[in-house]
């Protein structure tokens, strides 16, 4: 069974979606580690109520030792993906080269556009009609890596940054296990900087 690694800094209600696919037998993973930054997330107790490993990991000194002890900790996990869910720093070319297994990030735009911090902020201020959420594969750019699935929503006239971010929240919740599914059922192939999604096995 795939063994998950998540990443998160803060409510963790990204990891709650998985842990709920989980649970409710939709997703054939187990939760190995949660790693928060932050020891005051939300995530850390989400996962502790759920009986899985949750350990703070916080950015002190040196960026590169940071990033060699989440390897560490995911390395000595066993993991076979490792999942970003609200992880608020960015990983850099030491973490991905020495992790052996892939990365995959939820952001909360319609990448390429709005890449980086309050993302349905700027999609309001740019005034898109459409916003949306991302699953990709993580590379060393910010928010750049392959995209494995989109899903799009309106936005309204008179939308606050809190009315998207709830309305984008909602479908991260049904993205972010379905992308995980795909690649625990070995459906994910990468083909250059495009994702091709096999068909389900009969
Ligand atoms: C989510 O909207 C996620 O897409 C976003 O932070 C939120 C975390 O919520 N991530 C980023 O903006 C990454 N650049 P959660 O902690 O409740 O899952």
């Amino acid at each position: 069974m795939l063994r998950l690694g998540v990443l998160a800094s803060g409510r963790g209600s990204n990891l709650q979606a998985l842990i709920d696919a989980i649970e409710a037998g939709s997703l054939a993973a187990r939760l190995s580690i949660v790693i928060s930054d932050n020891p005051h997330a939300q995530a850390l107790e989400r996962a502790r109520r759920h009986g899985a490993q949750a350990v703070v990991i916080a950015l002190e000194g040196e960026r590169a030792a940071f990033e060699d002890r989440l390897v560490a900790a995911l390395f000595a996990a066993g993991v076979d993906l490792v999942v970003l869910a609200g992880f608020m720093r960015l990983l850099g070319k030491r973490f991905l080269s020495r992790l052996p297994c892939p990365v995959m990030n939820i952001h909360p735009s319609l990448l390429p556009a709005f890449r980086g911090l309050r993302a349905q902020q700027q999609a309001l201020d740019y005034g898109v009609k459409v916003a949306g959420c991302t699953v990709h594969f993580v590379d060393e750019g910010m928010d750049t890596g392959p995209i494995i699935l989109q899903k799009a929503v309106p936005v309204k006239e008179n939308d606050t940054e809190a009315d998207l971010a709830a309305r984008i929240l909602a479908e991260e919740h049904q993205l972010l296990p379905a992308a995980v599914r795909l690649f625990a059922e070995g459906r994910l192939r990468l083909e250059g900087r495009k994702v091709r999604i096999l068909p389900e096995k009969q």
